[in-house]
C-alpha cells in the first residue's frame, strides 16, 4: 500500500460514499506502518478535499467527456494527481508516476494507467492557463461551495476572504497541557524539529507540527489532551468549582469534560451525556489516561424523561451539535458534506437542546452555549431568539483576545493558525427572581 493509493482508498470513501474523514481516516490510515508514510497519505488526503472542486473542475476540463458513476475511481485519482501536482513542495516525478502506478492496480480498466499518464501531463502543459481560469469564479478560487460562501459573505463582510482562506490553511497541531504541567519545561523536552510555542494567550496551550501524539511525552500518564485553543476557552469561561454539580449535555469524546474536570482538580461531580453510546467509550478512554472521574450516559439531552432525575445543576455545558463550519481547516470534508437543509435542522435541534436544558439549571446557574460553527443562524441569532422567548435568561458579554463580540456571544475565527478554530459561546445566567 502506497501513500497514493492510500489516499485514493480514503478519498473513495469520503467523496464517493459520502463518510466522514475523521470516521474513514482512523480506519484505513493504519493499513501503512511507516509514520512518514502515513502521514503523507493523509496530507494528500487534506490536499485534494481542501480544493475538490477546484482540481475537479480542472480535471473535466482536461478530458473529452466527464466521467459517469463506475469510474469515479479514475476521476478521483485523476483529481489527487493535480492536487499533487499543484503543490510546488511535492516531487513532480513522484507525483506523476506513483499516481499512474495507482491506476495500473485497477485490473478490470487497462485503460486507465494510460488515460492518467495522458491528463495529468497534459495538465502540466496547460497547468497557468487552466488555474488562471479557475481562479475567474470565487467558488472555485476560494474552493467553497457556493451556500457557504454567501453565508460567509453576509456574516463577515469584510473577513470572509480570510476566513475562506484560513478554512484552507492547514492547522498545527494543539495541545492542553495538565494544571500541574509547567509549560516551559515541557517546551523543553521537544523535539526543535516540531516547532513547539506556547501559544499567546492561553498558557496550557501549545502548538507544534503534526505528530503521532502517543509518541510525545507524558502521553500515557496524562500529561496533556490534543484540544483546539478556541475550544479550550469553554472550561475557562464555565470556571467549574470544586463540589459543584455540572451537565456536560453534549460531551464525546470528552474533551471539554475533562478539561473541566482538571480545573475543578477533579472535584466537580460532572454529568457528561452524549446520544450516541458508542462515543461515550471515547470520554472513558480519556478520562481514565487523565486520572478523571465523571458519571457517563448515554441519552438524548433533550428526552430528560430518560436520564434526569430531577436535580437542577449549578452549570451546564451545551456543546451543541452544529454545521462544523469552524474546523474546516482540520476537516475539509465538512464544506462538501454539508448541504444548507442541514443547518435549518441543526438551528432547530439547538433551540430545543436550550429550552429543554434550560429548566434543568438552578436559579443564579450558568448555561455555557457553545458551537465550533462560523454561521450566525446556529450561534448570535440562535441565541438573540433564545433570550427574547426566555425571560429569566440574562446575557453575559464576554470578553476574549482575539475573539469578536457579535452581540449575542462571542466569535472566534480561523483567520491565523495561531487563534484556533472558529468557535462560538455564549454565556448565559438564570435570575432567580423570575
Ligand atoms: C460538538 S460534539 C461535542 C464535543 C465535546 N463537547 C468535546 O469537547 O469533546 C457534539 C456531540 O453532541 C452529541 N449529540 C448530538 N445530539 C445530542 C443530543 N440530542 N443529546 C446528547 N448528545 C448529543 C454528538 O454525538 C456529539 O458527540
Amino acid at each position: 500500500m502506497t501513500p497514493r493509493h492510500l489516499a485514493l482508498d480514503i478519498l473513495l470513501a469520503v467523496v464517493n460514499k459520502g463518510e466522514s474523514l475523521s470516521a474513514v481516516a482512523p480506519r484505513l490510515l493504519g493499513r501503512i506502518h511507516d509514520s512518514r508514510n502515513r502521514a503523507l497519505a493523509y496530507r494528500l488526503t487534506l490536499d485534494t478535499l481542501r480544493h475538490l472542486n477546484r482540481f475537479s473542475w480542472i480535471r473535466d476540463k482536461l478530458l473529452e467527456r466527464a466521467f459517469t458513476g463506475k469510474d469515479m475511481d479514475v476521476a478521483l485519482l485523476l483529481t489527487l494527481g493535480i492536487s499533487q501536482l499543484s503543490d510546488p513542495d511535492l516531487p513532480v516525478h513522484a507525483s506523476l508516476n506513483e499516481t499512474v502506478e495507482v491506476a495500473k492496480t485497477f485490473k478490470k480498466k487497462p485503460w486507465a494507467a494510460g488515460l492518467v499518464n495522458g491528463v495529468l501531463r497534459n495538465f502540466q502543459r496547460r497547468q497557468e492557463e487552466l488555474t488562471a481560469a479557475a481562479n475567474k469564479q470565487d467558488t472555485l478560487f476560494f474552493s467553497h461551495p457556493q451556500w457557504l460562501l454567501t453565508q460567509l459573505q453576509q456574516a463577515y463582510p469584510n473577513q470572509w476572504r480570510a476566513i475562506a482562506h484560513g478554512n484552507n490553511t492547514p492547522a498545527d497541531l494543539c495541545l492542553r497541557l495538565a494544571p500541574r504541567i509547567d509549560t516551559a519545561d515541557y517546551l523543553a523536552q521537544l523535539s526543535s524539529e516540531l516547532n513547539a510555542h506556547a501559544h499567546a494567550n492561553l498558557p496550557s496551550a501549545i502548538l507544534l507540527n503534526s505528530t503521532d501524539i502517543t509518541s510525545l511525552p507524558g502521553f500515557a500518564t496524562g500529561d496533556f489532551s490534543v484540544q483546539d485553543a478556541s475550544a479550550q476557552q469553554a472550561a475557562h469561561i464555565l470556571q467549574p468549582q470544586a463540589g459543584e454539580t455540572i451537565l456536560d449535555a453534549c460531551a464525546a469524546p470528552g474533551g471539554k469534560t475533562t478539561h473541566l474536570l482538571e480545573l475543578s482538580h477533579n472535584q466537580a461531580q460532572i454529568t457528561a451525556l452524549d446520544i450516541e453510546a458508542k462515543r461515550l467509550e471515547r470520554i472513558q478512554d480519556n478520562l481514565t489516561r487523565l486520572g478523571l472521574t465523571a458519571t457517563l450516559m448515554a441519552a438524548d439531552a433533550s428526552d430528560t424523561a430518560s436520564w434526569w432525575n430531577g436535580q437542577q445543576f449549578d452549570a451546564i455545558l451545551l456543546d451543541a451539535p452544529c454545521s462544523a463550519t469552524g474546523i474546516i481547516r482540520r476537516h475539509p470534508d465538512i464544506k462538501w458534506h454539508r448541504k444548507p437543509k442541514d443547518i435549518e435542522q441543526l438551528v432547530s435541534t439547538q433551540a430545543k437542546l436550550l429550552d429543554t436544558l434550560w429548566r434543568l439549571l438552578k436559579p443564579t446557574g450558568r448555561m455555557l452555549y457553545a458551537t465550533c460553527s462560523l454561521l450566525p443562524s446556529e450561534n448570535s441569532e440562535q441565541i438573540k431568539a433564545f433570550l427574547a422567548r426566555t425571560p429569566n435568561a440574562r446575557h453575559c458579554p464576554l470578553t476574549l483576545a482575539d475573539s469578536h463580540d457579535t452581540g449575542f456571544g462571542t466569535q472566534f475565527l480561523p483567520t491565523d493558525a495561531q487563534h484556533g478554530d472558529g468557535f462560538f459561546y455564549a454565556l448565559l445566567v438564570k435570575d432567580d427572581d423570575k
